[in-house]
């Protein structure tokens, strides 16, 4: 078969990269130092000691432009990477475009989504320095399922709060992390003083990931045997997910391509970093090629917050970091895609934003689960809410070439399937699914909570 005609892009098992990519080694500005929330002083890195293994902290500050991966992660990694790259050839002719599109799908990781990238290594982490339990906080349950997997494998204990709108929207997300026999409780919970301060003020909370991060991280500064783990925005997270580009790049060169344009969907802004992060030497080099983030209406981080230092949870107990953000007390619409509901965004990826060399775009929630359909009936997969923000732009991206009268290669990440997804789905196909956009008076009220720095 001609390299021409292969829809599904694979890579031997032994191509797994041996390395992650640290994007640090080449940005041309780095974000300045995260600040210690009691002191308001640069962070160093034994503050961060309490609650993270030793080794991620090192790799949240490296600018080693290569780190090793664990040789237990990498077996690990075996059972699900390298994950295919397909050609949307479905897709194309429906659109009826010349453009090429292909998507990286991260839904083969047994979690279902990219998380279990960052879970493993982070478990294993903690394991080494004899940690017994993890506590985190879950968005819409990807996350948690991943740590939940990783802790198990791994034989640690894993305590997972979950943002309560997401915890009622997907029940069965509950029920796969006490297969792997994780706890898993709805956040605001009354298991913390930082839950149970939201709830006093608002016992209706939907919850948002700001609070169940603050009851996440009480939760390990309580307890000796406890560590907090985080699903993205962290420097370290965005290095581990940097399997996905890397495998991308040696992907489009077996079948001679090269990105034009390269889109993934930004929560936290890990799935979007582990994409793109790769491609940004080529950037800085002068590659004519652009990275776009997409991000919903209803919690805009990139386009419509801003560049300020915010605290990454709503109790102000993680460091403040400089990043784009609606403010660490926003509370987002209850949209389907619970796993983009973050006020803030990764510091890496706010700094590239901030100098040019990513784009971000936001989109409305139903013309995104109309791309989500559309690539449900061509390409078979039914993708995660979260992911088909980027179906959604990568759709419009080849309209618009056509509209040019140009062909592009377009890639996007699938960062997870919609299984467990599908009361959204009904919601959408009842026509029950609003479009939220954040309105300015919401935005200047949430914005009053920044730090003073
Ligand atoms: C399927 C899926 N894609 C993307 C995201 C967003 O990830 P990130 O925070 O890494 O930007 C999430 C977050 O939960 C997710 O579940």
């Amino acid at each position: 078969m001609s390299r021409d005609e292969l829809t599904k892009i694979m890579l031997p098992e032994e191509k797994i990269p041996k390395f992650w990519y640290n994007v640090q080694a080449d940005m041309p500005t780095l974000p300045p130092p995260g600040l210690n929330p009691q002191t308001m002083q640069p962070l160093a890195p034994s503050d961060l000691e309490p609650i993270f293994a030793k080794e991620l902290i090192m790799q949240e500050v490296s600018q080693e432009r290569w780190i090793e991966i664990p040789s237990e992660v990498r077996d690990l990694y075996k059972q699900y990477r390298p994950s295919p790259l397909f050609r949307a050839r479905q897709l194309e002719k429906a659109l009826d475009v010349n453009s090429k599109i292909y998507y990286k799908y991260e839904g083969v990781s047994p979690v279902g989504s990219h998380k279990f990238n960052t879970a493993l290594p982070q478990v294993f982490y903690n394991k080494i320095q004899g940690i017994k339990r993890i506590a985190t906080e879950t968005g819409a349950g990807q996350w948690g399922t991943a740590l939940s997997l990783a802790c198990k494998l791994f034989g640690l204990e894993a305590m997972v709060y979950m943002v309560k709108v997401s915890f009622y929207q997907k029940p069965y997300r509950r029920s796969i992390m006490e297969v792997y026999g994780a706890k898993c409780v709805p956040s605001p919970s009354n298991l913390t003083e930082a839950g149970r301060r939201v709830l006093e003020k608002n016992p209706d909370s939907n919850g948002t990931l700001a609070i169940a991060i603050s009851e996440a991280v009480e939760d390990a500064i309580k307890r000796d045997d406890t560590n907090y783990s985080l699903g993205s925005v962290l420097n370290h997270v965005c290095l581990h997910q940097t399997v996905i580009g890397q495998e991308v790049k040696m992907q489009l060169e077996m079948v001679d391509d090269y990105p034009d344009v390269v889109i993934a969907c930004c929560g936290g802004g890990s799935n979007f970093a582990g994409i793109t992060f790769p491609f940004i030497p080529d950037k800085i080099a002068g590659k004519n090629i652009r990275l776009v983030a997409v991000e919903p209406a209803a919690c805009p981080t990139l386009t419509r917050g801003v560049f300020a230092y915010d605290y990454g949870d709503v109790a102000g107990m993680t460091p403040a970091s400089m990043m784009y953000t609606l403010g660490h007390d926003f509370m987002p619409s209850g949209i389907h895609a619970g796993g983009l509901r973050y006020h803030g965004d990764s510091s890496l990826v706010s700094q590239l934003y901030h100098d040019g060399l990513i784009e971000a775009v936001a989109v409305m929630q139903n013309p995104t689960f109309e791309a989500a359909m559309l690539f449900a009936q061509t390409e078979s997969i039914v993708p995660a809410p979260e992911s088909a923000h980027a179906i959604r732009v990568a759709v419009d991206e080849a309209l618009q070439a056509k509209k040019e009268g140009v062909s592009r290669t377009i890639v996007f990440n699938l960062s997870g399937h919609g299984f467990l997804d599908l009361g959204s789905y009904d919601m959408y196909l009842s026509g029950k699914t609003e479009d939220v956009a954040l309105s300015d008076t919401e935005l200047q009220e949430s914005l009053k909570s920044l730090p003073r720095v």
